[in-house]
């Protein structure tokens, strides 16, 4: 079987690597031919745990091919997947660009029966524009070949992004053609899915149902940061109200762990974006603004208890801080909480201090340039800082020699905002911890 996937990002740079993985022909296009020179030789363009190994091994065995000539990729592949990326415009909705330009070449390029499926996150109705997108193509040729379209949104975790392709929970697959569903059969078939948790549906309510989870998460996010901030308030403790509830089953244990509120590709965009999508509906969705507002304003809650402790000037001081990427084994910084703390510490005059372990280049590259002082561990960071700001949760920062935190900090002050550090025991070593949602 052969297939393509059009755009070498994230998304689709791991779906094309875990299908060539499991005996699939796979080409990968995208149009920056630097970006496919080096995927060639083996360098990728982002981290994520496990991808250069199987994108190397998979390349060698000639499985995974790389090339900018869509028309030549597409040609005997079953399937051609739209992954490439649908950036918020300047109003929040999705701009679908990119998506509509490939579907055009597909109808430009295509010389027999295909399967069209968008792996990008698309609002809901995409799929009609990339029906009509490669129809007005085809007309163009006068040509008339059949193919279909389908919706097959990715749930990858950033960090896991492997492990959730080859293990998915679900694969949910929207489809309105016979043809295409068996085409689809075939090519999950080896991810030995049990047969409900390949779900078919139509279209839009496979397109709504990537929004839908991302939304969910997003809201148990911001509800559980509302509540910590409500905890702190009346003298409750966030990890025990956590742990309370979610051993009910009905809630569960997971996505309620509060902190400094979330950042990433997904959840920012595609919540601004389903209320974008809503309104052109007049809908109001008026749960999904309130998680919107609840996060933007979280991400200010670490600075907050700095300089209620420090003072609202905070000239002269240096703080350290532990993490920059918007969650750990990823060096994504996009909407990182990391980015606010970082301007709103050095607007109250503080000087940052930071160590991540992997999204230091990322950080200066794009997006947090030369605000901070890099360093070259999380010790380094500490030297002659005035307290610590753990933002985001590696695992190389959970355990760490408290004895030496406590010689290189000029104060032995902890703002933990992840909740990582046990309160009391930090308190045993003569240390203050602030965390969130608790006092
Ligand atoms: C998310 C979805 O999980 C994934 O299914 C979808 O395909 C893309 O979006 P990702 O953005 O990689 O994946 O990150 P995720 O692990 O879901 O974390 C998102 C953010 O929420 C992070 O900033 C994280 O720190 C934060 N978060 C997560 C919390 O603050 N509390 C939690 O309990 C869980």
């Amino acid at each position: 079987m052969k297939i393509a996937v059009i755009g070498t990002g994230y998304v689709g740079l791991v779906s094309g690597a875990c299908f060539a993985d499991v005996g699939i022909q796979v080409t990968c296009v995208d149009i920056d031919q630097k970006k496919i020179e080096k995927l060639k030789n083996g360098i990728m363009p982002i981290y994520e745990p496990g991808l250069e190994e199987l994108v190397v091994r998979n390349y060698r065995s000639g499985r995974l091919k790389f090339s900018t000539d869509l028309g030549e990729a597409i040609q005997g592949a079953e399937v051609a997947f739209i992954a490439v990326g649908t950036p918020p415009g300047e109003d929040g909705s999705a701009d679908l660009k990119y998506v509509l330009a490939v579907a055009d070449e597909i109808g430009r390029k295509m010389t027999d029966y295909i399967v069209v499926a968008t792996k990008s996150t698309v609002p809901v109705t995409t799929g009609e524009k990339v029906r009509a997108a490669i129809k007005a193509a085809l007309e163009k040729r006068v040509a008339d070949l059949p193919f279909a379209v389908a919706s097959n949104p990715e749930f990858l975790k950033e960090g896991a992004a492997v492990e959730d392709f080859l293990k998915p929970d679900r694969i949910v697959i929207g489809v309105d053609d016979e043809r295409a569903e068996q085409i689809m059969q075939r090519l999950y078939k080896p991810f030995q899915l049990s047969g409900d948790r390949i779900i078919y549906m139509d279209i839009p309510s496979a397109e709504m149902t990537k929004y839908a989870a991302n939304a969910m998460l997003a809201t148990k996010i911001s509800f559980m940061n509302d509540i910590a901030n409500l905890c702190e308030k009346v003298g409750a403790d966030a990890n025990m109200v956590r742990k309370g509830i979610g051993s009910d089953p009905r809630i569960g244990t997971k996505f309620i762990y509060p902190g400094v509120g979330y950042g990433g590709s997904c959840f920012p965009k595609d919540v601004k974006a389903i209320i974008k999508t809503a309104r052109q509906y007049g809908y109001e969705l008026k749960v999904l603004q309130a998680v919107e507002d609840v996060n933007d304003a979280q991400k200010h809650v670490l600075a907050n208890k700095v300089k209620a402790y420090f003072g609202d000037d905070l000239t002269g001081l240096t703080f350290a801080m532990w993490g920059l990427s918007f969650k750990p084994n990823t060096d994504d910084m996009r909407e990182a909480p990391a980015g606010v703390i970082i301007d709103e510490l050095r607007a109250a005059g503080a000087t940052v201090k930071a160590y991540d372990p992997v999204a230091m280049e990322e950080a200066k590259a794009h997006y947090i340039f030369d605000k901070v002082t890099y360093c070259k561990d999380a010790y380094d960071a500490l030297v002659d800082a005035d307290a610590l700001l753990l933002v985001t949760e590696w695992s190389e920062f959970r355990i760490p020699s408290w004895q030496a935190v406590g010689k290189l900090l000029k104060n032995k002050v902890v703002f933990d905002g992840r909740n990582i550090y046990d309160k009391n025991y930090l308190k045993s070593l003569g240390f203050e911890h602030y965390g969130i949602g608790s006092k």
